[in-house]
């Protein structure tokens, strides 16, 4: 496994376990096995409704808290107070005494009161390194200007046919880290057939999915893969053993469409 140094000296895996929308009911045996196949970063967040079964997978797995980094998100709080009471609850369905990255989800609500919140916190020891998710130029930048603690990262929409570049340059000039969602595109607009895609994962002899996932990695950017199957897990770990070069970079780099194929943000 690779790390990523985030600006606090907090390290951070590289790569990750995503669970959205894994139901609750196999989330506890999903990470399990993920975490038994190498993982040590797992994604969750409260509005997942799974946080309780990844903790609990967690601490069954007999890997000791400190090499594991968990992350969760916010999600509908409002004011100072009411985020005070939602990190405590996270920490309690979690049943961790700290976790590892809190984000808040999206620019929802008084994000600067939430902030303050989470950098309240930290002060207090209870998250190890706070951020946000879907915070695009003009949010990140708002609150950029109000914060005491510069996020440490911004978890965002980034797959190989939406790469974020001028956020990515933003974020780097400011000291926050960028991290995938969907590094895999959820599998959307024919991603595992993509022509230039299959070309670069034969001419590598790896899969599309970890050409994918190399493309991000290879740049520093922190990635969170969802799969329910171990043998995709297992294959999506296995990105460490190979480089791309500067070739078949700049072709993927060509694959960006300058558009959402989610439409969230
Ligand atoms: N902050 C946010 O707002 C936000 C939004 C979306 C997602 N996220 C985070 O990002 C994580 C990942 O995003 P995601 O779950 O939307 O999508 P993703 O990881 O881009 O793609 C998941 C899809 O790819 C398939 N897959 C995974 N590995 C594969 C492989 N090696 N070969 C073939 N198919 C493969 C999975 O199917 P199988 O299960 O069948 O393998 C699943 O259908 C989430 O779980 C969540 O933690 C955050």
């Amino acid at each position: 496994m690779e790390y990523v140094t985030l600006n606090n000296g907090v390290r951070m895996p590289v790569l990750g376990y995503g669970t959205y929308q894994t139901p609750p009911d196999i989330t506890e045996k999903c990470v399990s096995e993920a975490i038994s196949l190498g993982y040590r970063s797992i994604d969750t967040a409260q509005c997942y409704g799974n946080e309780k079964e990844v903790g609990t997978a967690c601490k069954k797995s007999g890997i000791a808290r400190k090499e594991l980094f968990i992350t969760t998100k916010l999600w509908g709080c409002h004011s100072y107070q009411d985020t005070l009471r939602s990190i405590d609850s996270s920490l309690k369905r979690l049943n961790m005494d700290y976790i590892d990255l809190l984000l808040i989800h999206e620019p929802t609500g008084d994000i600067y009161e939430i902030y303050g919140a989470m950098e309240k916190s930290y002060k207090d020891g209870k998250l190890r390194t706070i951020g946000v998710s879907n915070f695009l130029e003009e949010n990140y930048l708002k609150l950029i200007n109000h914060c005491k603690i510069i996020p440490a990262v911004n978890q965002v929409e980034t797959y190989v046919f939406r790469q974020q570049q001028k956020l990515r340059e933003l974020e780097c000039q400011i000291g926050t880290k960028h991290e995938s969602w969907s590094p895999l595109a959820c599998g959307k607009n024919n991603i595992w057939h993509n022509p230039v895609l299959v070309q670069i994962a034969k001419s590598n002899s790896k899969s599309v999915s970890q050409i994918a996932l190399k493309f991000l990695i290879q740049q520093g950017i922190m990635a969170v893969p969802k799969s329910i199957h171990a043998k995709h897990m297992k294959e999506n770990l296995e990105v460490f053993d190979f480089d791309l070069d500067a070739e078949d970079m700049q072709q993927i780099r060509k694959l960006e469409i300058g558009n959402s194929l989610f439409g969230w943000w």
